[in-house]
């Protein structure tokens, strides 16, 4: 007998090699963004609580600041590494960083499920992850047609689990496809938890 495995959901991650001092940079500006971008300051009171975001006034962040276009320089080879592994056939065409944005969660804030529309793949650079502060939470994409799915045992595997938490790091990036969704659970210390978002289109 054989059981084989279909249609597998891929996640990347790594560590950025050189983000040190780039780092440093990174959380000094995206402090200095929240301060200077009053609209980011509104557009996150009204759907980013206790947090901010620029995700809806300051999103294109790699083509407005060159220390975020290091990071995207950097970021380049892990995006083509995972590419390679989805065995994406890119020919003809890039993947390109069409978004980039900010996020700090203060104590309390959460970002609820969602996904990328209109995106190839996606990810997060962790900026500041003070401990105790939440990875990111991935659901099982097939999860909407199970629908007399007995539930998993408590101790099923991760990869046959509907929500794995991906812990995060300071200073490590994860990669993946646009259409995966997922959520940032509410940040329950008092330290900000500070990451970078982004998304790379093909079409
Ligand atoms: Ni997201």
């Amino acid at each position: 007998m054989s059981v084989q495995r279909f249609f597998a959901t891929r996640v990347y991650s790594a560590r950025l090699a050189g983000a040190a001092p780039l780092n440093e940079r990174l959380l000094r500006e995206c402090r200095q963004l929240r301060l200077d971008d009053q609209a980011g300051r509104r557009w996150s009171a009204k759907n980013y609580r206790g947090g901010y975001t620029s995700y809806g006034s300051a999103d294109r962040m790699h083509r407005l600041s060159p220390t975020f276009a290091q990071l995207e320089r950097l970021l380049e080879r892990h995006v083509a590494a995972f590419a390679r592994s989805l065995q994406l056939d890119l020919t003809g065409r890039k993947l390109a960083m069409t978004d980039c944005w900010v996020n700090i969660m203060a104590r309390g804030t959460a970002h609820g499920l969602h996904l990328h529309p209109l995106s190839t793949i996606s990810g997060t650079y962790y900026v500041r992850i003070p401990a105790g502060s939440p990875g990111l939470k991935i659901e099982d994409p097939r999860l909407d047609r199970m629908m007399a799915a007995p539930p998993r045992r408590a101790g099923a595997r991760r990869a046959d689990r509907p929500w794995v938490e991906l812990p995060a790091e300071a200073g490590a990036v994860v990669l993946f496809e646009s259409w995966l969704r997922h959520e940032v659970p509410a940040n329950p210390v008092a330290a900000e938890r500070i990451s970078i978002s982004f998304n790379y289109g093909w079409f």
